[in-house]
């Protein structure tokens, strides 16, 4: 029953996370990039991050709850002993770049965005929705036994 509940919570904030990110590098970048206008990111951003923070949140919460369900010994996590421990290793590692990434834009790029920093931050915004969908298909494969066909 818990652990059935903690999964949906995971996906929730999988597809809040994820999905905001998309969102963000197919609907709201292309046309501020055209524009050269950083306002619509910065405007979807200030936005965003109020369900986005808590949704990552969520996923390191539930996220560290599902990991040890799966393997309670957290020492096993980087053994690569199995395929469900390397994937979390996977995903610890997507973390630890998501959060370098974050921290880098959240503190040196949007405080000075302007029009020529802004294909900076667009890269930044593109490097990070692809290490969502990374944790996706890590996140997948821990149940469906690995990532092979
Ligand atoms: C934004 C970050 C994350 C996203 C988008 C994400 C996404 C996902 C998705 C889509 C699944 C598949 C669930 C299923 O099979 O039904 C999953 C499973 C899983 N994730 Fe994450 N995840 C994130 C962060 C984390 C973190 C930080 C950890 C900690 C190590 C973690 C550990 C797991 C585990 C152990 C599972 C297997 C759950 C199960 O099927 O029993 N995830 N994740």
């Amino acid at each position: 029953m818990t652990y059935k509940l903690i999964v949906m919570l995971h996906l929730l904030g999988a597809s809040v996370w994820v999905g905001g990110h998309v969102i963000l590098s197919l609907v709201v970048l292309p046309p501020a990039l055209r524009q050269r206008d950083p306002a619509p990111i910065r405007a979807f951003e200030q936005r965003f991050e109020k369900v986005g923070i808590p949704a990552l949140a969520l996923q390191v919460a539930s996220g560290l709850w599902l990991a040890h369900y799966w393997i309670p010994d957290w020492t096993r996590w980087f053994a690569f002993g199995s395929p469900q421990a390397a994937l979390i290793a996977v995903k610890l590692g997507l973390l630890g770049l998501t959060a370098l990434l974050g921290v880098h834009a959240r503190w040196r790029l949007i405080p000075r965005l302007t029009a020529d920093t802004l294909p900076q931050l667009a890269g930044h915004i593109i490097a990070v929705t692809l290490l969502s969908l990374g944790f996706l298909v890590a996140g997948s494969g821990i149940r469906l036994g690995g990532l092979s066909w």
